[in-house]
């Protein structure tokens, strides 16, 4: 780290030890959506957990994205293994009200605990997918595997395919398909035990490089 008094901090990631590598990323790449993924094991039961490694990556196709690390001792988290098993699981959305659930869930409990029902989490049908939503997710994304990158003994870049959505009654416009965020409530991840409400919103009109120069007028000239 080099340090200029009066000009911020400069970081050469490679003289980075790794806890300040992620102190860094996951401090400054906020706030983070929250995917509290459930799948399925070989005896039917539904794990779930959050990973905020995780983002939509393109529309069309439609793919999202989740970073798997895997436990201290290098074995899989659960979640990873029964998407290697069934190349299926559901994406559920986090809001307020089912934030304390999501990270009671984040807990190491063993495999073959379920958490839904440790957390006493309804689970409802999915559409395209055998693996069940949580029943109070606002929003429920049903994807399959597409393909995993790894990029060293404990990280994995999983890419999944969504197959269908479900959202929850009054959370979408049944017209115009807007979302109602006043009744979504999002939660997104900060660093370490921090999260973040969805409390304002403001708008910025897209805008052609004309009007951009009519307002910023380059001080040069
Ligand atoms: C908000 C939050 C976000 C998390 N994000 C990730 C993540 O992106 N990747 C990861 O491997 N673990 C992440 N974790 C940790 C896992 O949830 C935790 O290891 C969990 O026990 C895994 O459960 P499983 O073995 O049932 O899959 C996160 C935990 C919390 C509370």
């Amino acid at each position: 780290m080099a340090e200029t008094p009066g000009s911020g901090l400069d970081f050469v990631f490679a003289d980075v030890d790794k806890a300040t590598r992620y102190k860094l990323l996951s401090g400054v790449i906020v706030p983070r959506p929250i995917a509290f993924v459930t799948t399925l094991n070989e005896d039917g039961v539904v794990n779930a957990a959050p990973y905020s490694f995780f983002n939509v990556f393109s529309d069309d196709p439609p793919l999202i994205v989740l970073g798997l690390q895997r436990k201290p001792d290098r074995t899989v988290k659960d979640t990873t293994r029964n998407i290697e098993l069934t190349g299926e699981f559901v994406v559920n959305m986090v809001d307020e009200p089912l934030a304390a659930a999501m990270n009671d869930a984040a807990a190491d409990f063993p495999p073959g605990i379920s958490e839904p029902e440790v957390l006493g989490l309804a689970l409802a049908p999915s559409n395209t997918t055998r693996v069940p939503r949580l029943a109070a997710a606002p929003f429920a994304l049903e994807c399959r595997k597409t393909m995993s990158l790894a990029f060293n003994a404990s990280r994995e870049l999983l890419i999944g395919e969504v197959t269908g959505l479900h959202a929850r009654a009054g959370v979408l416009d049944t017209g115009t398909l807007r979302v109602d965020f006043a009744a979504y409530r999002p939660v997104g991840r900060l660093f370490g035990d921090l999260y973040t409400r969805q409390t304002e919103i403001f708008a910025l009109k897209r805008r052609t490089p004309e009007e951009v120069l009519a307002t910023r007028p380059n001080d040069t000239e």
